[in-house]
C-alpha cells in the first residue's frame, strides 16, 4: 500500500474587493454587526466581465500548485474538483478544468459536499493513491457564491458570509517519509434542510420558480438557520479532530497548524479555545476572504504555506463541517 502527499498547493482569488461598508449600501447591514459576529472584513467578488469563473478560478490556482509541485498537466492521473457553484448545472466542473488546462482524457470527479468538499476531495484521492491506481491528482476547491446570493436585505444573513475563490493542491504518491496520515468523513442527512439552495432542481423546476412570486418563497437563493448551523458546527469540528488524533494517537498539542473551514472565525475561535490550541496552531483568513465553501480550506493551506507556517514534518490537520451536514478531517504530516 502506498502513502499520498500534497507536493504542490496554490490559490486565486478574484482582484475586486467588497468590504462589509460596500455591502451596507446594498442591504441593511453594517460593519460592526459583520466583524462582531463573523470576523469578516471584507471577501472577493467576481465582477461580471474580468474573465473569472468557477473553472477558470481553478484552473488559476492548478496552475500554481502543478509549477510549485513540478508535475505538468500531463502527468495529473485524475481530477477531483469540489464545488458547489460550478459554471453550469451540469457536466461538473472537473471535465471544464480538464479541457482548460489541456490534460490527457484523464477521469474528472465533481465532489459535493459543500464547506466539506475540499476534505472529502483529499479523501477520495488519497484512497486513489493507496491503492496505486494513480500517481498525480489534482484536488481543487473552487467557488463563486457572488453569483448566486440575495443581495437585499432579505438575504443579509447569508450574502455578508460568502465570497469567491479556488485553491488547489497536487496530491501525489509517497516517495519520502510523512503524509496524509488519515481522513474521516462523516455525514447526516436529517439536518439537510437547515443551510440548502432548493432549487432549480428536479423539485423545484425552472418554470415553477419562474411563475411564483419573487417576493413570496425564493427557493432559488440558499438558505441557513445560522444558530442551528453554529451550534452542530462547533460540535462537530472538534469531534472529528479529536477522531482523527486518535486514529494516530495524537493529541491536540501535537498539532503544528489546523485549518479549520473559514466558515465563521467565531466558530475557529471556539474550536481553538476548546482544544486548548495556542494562535500559533491555528490558520484563519476569513477576515480577508469570507467562506468561500469548498475554496477555504485550500486557500488557506496555500496561503498559511506560502508565509512560512508550514514547515516540513509538521502535523497539518484540516477539518471541515457544512451543509448536509457533512463533516470530516484530514491529518497528515508534512
Ligand atoms: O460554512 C458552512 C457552515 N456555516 C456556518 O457555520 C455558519 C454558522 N452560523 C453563523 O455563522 C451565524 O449564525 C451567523 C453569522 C450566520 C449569524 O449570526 P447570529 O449571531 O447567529 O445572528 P442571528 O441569525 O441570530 O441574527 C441576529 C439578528 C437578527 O435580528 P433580530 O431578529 O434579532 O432583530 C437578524 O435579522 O441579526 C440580524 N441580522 C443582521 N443584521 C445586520 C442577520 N443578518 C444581519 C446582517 N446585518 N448581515
Amino acid at each position: 500500500m502506498f502513502t499520498s502527499k500534497i507536493t504542490g498547493l496554490g490559490h486565486y482569488v478574484p482582484e475586486n474587493v467588497v468590504t462589509n461598508d460596500d455591502l451596507s449600501k446594498l442591504m441593511d447591514t453594517n460593519d460592526a454587526w459583520i466583524q462582531e459576529r463573523t470576523g469578516i472584513k471584507e471577501r472577493r467578488h467576481i465582477k461580471k466581465g474580468d474573465g473569472n469563473s468557477t473553472s477558470v478560478m481553478a484552473v488559476k490556482a492548478s496552475k500554481i500548485a502543478l509549477e510549485r509541485a513540478n508535475v505538468s498537466p500531463k502527468e495529473i492521473d485524475m481530477i477531483v474538483f469540489a464545488t458547489l457553484s460550478p459554471d453550469m448545472y451540469f457536466p461538473g466542473g472537473g471535465v471544464q478544468v480538464q479541457e482548460l488546462m489541456g490534460m490527457r482524457t484523464i477521469p474528472a470527479l465533481d465532489v459535493r459536499n459543500q464547506c466539506s468538499g475540499f476534505v472529502y476531495a483529499m479523501s477520495v484521492a488519497d484512497q486513489f493513491i493507496k491503492t496505486g491506481m494513480y500517481k498525480n491528482i489534482l484536488v481543487i476547491g473552487a467557488e463563486n457564491h457572488s453569483g448566486g446570493l440575495d443581495f437585499t436585505t432579505r438575504g443579509r444573513g447569508v450574502s455578508v458570509i460568502f465570497g469567491d475563490g479556488a485553491g488547489a493542491a497536487v496530491v501525489s504518491r509517497n516517495e519520502g517519509e510523512g503524509g496524509i496520515l488519515s481522513t474521516h468523513l462523516h455525514s447526516e442527512g436529517e439536518h439537510k434542510d437547515q443551510l440548502s439552495l432548493q432549487g432549480p432542481s428536479t423539485e423545484y423546476w425552472v418554470p415553477e420558480i419562474i411563475e411564483k412570486n419573487p417576493q413570496e418563497d425564493i427557493p432559488y437563493y440558499p438558505y441557513m438557520d445560522g444558530q442551528f448551523v453554529f451550534k452542530h458546527a462547533v460540535v462537530r469540528f472538534a469531534e472529528v479532530i479529536n477522531e482523527g488524533l486518535k486514529a494516530n494517537n495524537l493529541e491536540a498539542s501535537d498539532i503544528d497548524m489546523l485549518i479549520p473551514h473559514q466558515a465563521n472565525l467565531r466558530i475557529s475561535q471556539f474550536i481553538q479555545k476548546k482544544m486548548r490550541l495556542s494562535d500559533d496552531q491555528v490558520f484563519n483568513n476569513i477576515q480577508k476572504y469570507g467562506n468561500t465553501t469548498a475554496a477555504s480550506i485550500p486557500i488557506a493551506l496555500s496561503e498559511a504555506w506560502e508565509e512560512g507556517k508550514i514547515k516540513e514534518g509538521d502535523l497539518v490537520v484540516l477539518a471541515a463541517f457544512g451543509s448536509g451536514f457533512t463533516w470530516g478531517s484530514v491529518i497528515m504530516r508534512w
